[in-house]
């Protein structure tokens, strides 16, 4: 039986880089993505610089719930060895989902969060999770009302960072729950990719004045690959190393109480 490594988001600046990554290492690559053109176009084209590459495409559109558990649904226990939650996304505009929830959250905390659960069933023998975060998380506090927010209180990026930093939380708590898991944490940087365009009148300018000084998605995906790697758990991997998640995201009784408040959420989706 193939033992897939999981790549969401592999149609973007960093998932792709990661894809074509982990295909040259050897590795058999599924790719989970929304849009399939774009994601034949991306496996075309690693195909054509790394021909043995062995990497399928998965259908999987994390706002949708349903579309996680279909996802999921497709994959046999024991056939998934890593999952690399990469997909996110900053919205423009508070917006709920046809589902309920608030749209920011459920492609940047639910969808993964389902994802990883469902998912990590079937890995009976261990294997790898590995979250994107973001060093927005440091920015904002949260708590379990943070994950059915008031329209009122929307931002782009305040929104966003709060999804990170549940996504973070439920990193650690996993980590604690699983221990047959090497599970952890990576923060890119500041990467140049679509993501950092906030859909502003001066994108332009920012992206002539500031992009050259970010990371490129090859750059800024390596702390993920070393995570993907790595043997230990609950290990925050940025730049070139890896270090205990810091001090101020270390809070195992407000994990616990985001981990259920999900499990409450979600109680619909049968995780
Ligand atoms: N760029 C940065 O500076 C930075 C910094 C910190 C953290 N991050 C995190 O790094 C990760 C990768 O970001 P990136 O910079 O590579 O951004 P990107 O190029 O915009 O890629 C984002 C990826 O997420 C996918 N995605 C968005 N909504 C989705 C949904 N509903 N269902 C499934 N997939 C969805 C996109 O799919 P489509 O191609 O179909 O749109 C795309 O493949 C994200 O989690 C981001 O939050 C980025």
């Amino acid at each position: 039986m193939t033992s897939w490594t999981i790549v969401t988001g592999a149609t973007g600046a960093m998932g792709a880089a990661a894809t074509e990554a982990l295909a040259a290492e050897g590795r058999a690559v599924l790719m989970a993505c929304r849009n399939r053109a774009k994601a034949e176009a991306v496996r075309g084209a690693i195909l054509s610089r790394h021909p043995a590459a062995r990497l399928e495409i998965g259908e999987l559109d994390l706002s949708s719930m349903a579309s996680v558990r279909r996802f999921a649904d497709t994959l046999e226990s024991g056939s998934v060895s890593a999952l690399f939650n990469n997909a996110g996304a900053i919205m423009r505009s508070p917006a709920w989902t046809e589902e309920g929830l608030d749209n920011t959250f459920a492609v940047n905390y639910f969808g993964p969060w389902l994802l990883t659960r469902l998912l990590t069933e079937k890995m009976p023998g261990g294997g790898h999770v590995v979250n994107m975060v973001s060093l927005t998380c440091r920015f904002v506090r949260i708590d379990a009302d943070a994950l059915t927010p008031d329209p009122k209180s929307f931002s782009q990026l305040g929104t966003y960072a709060r999804s990170k930093r549940a996504l973070l939380s439920f990193t650690q708590e996993l980590s604690r729950r699983r221990k047959d898991l090497h599970v952890h944490c990576a923060d890119p940087g500041v990467v140049a990719s679509g993501m950092i365009d906030l859909g502003h009148w001066f994108d332009p300018l920012a992206d002539a004045l500031f992009k050259p000084f970010c990371k490129s998605p090859e750059a800024g995906v390596r702390p993920a690959l070393r995570a993907l790697a790595d043997t230990g758990t609950d290990r925050y991997f940025v730049g070139k190393g890896d270090r205990p998640v810091p001090r101020r995201f270390v809070a195992p009784s407000l994990d616990r109480s985001i981990w259920e408040a999900t499990e409450r959420i979600l109680a619909d989706f049968q995780f």
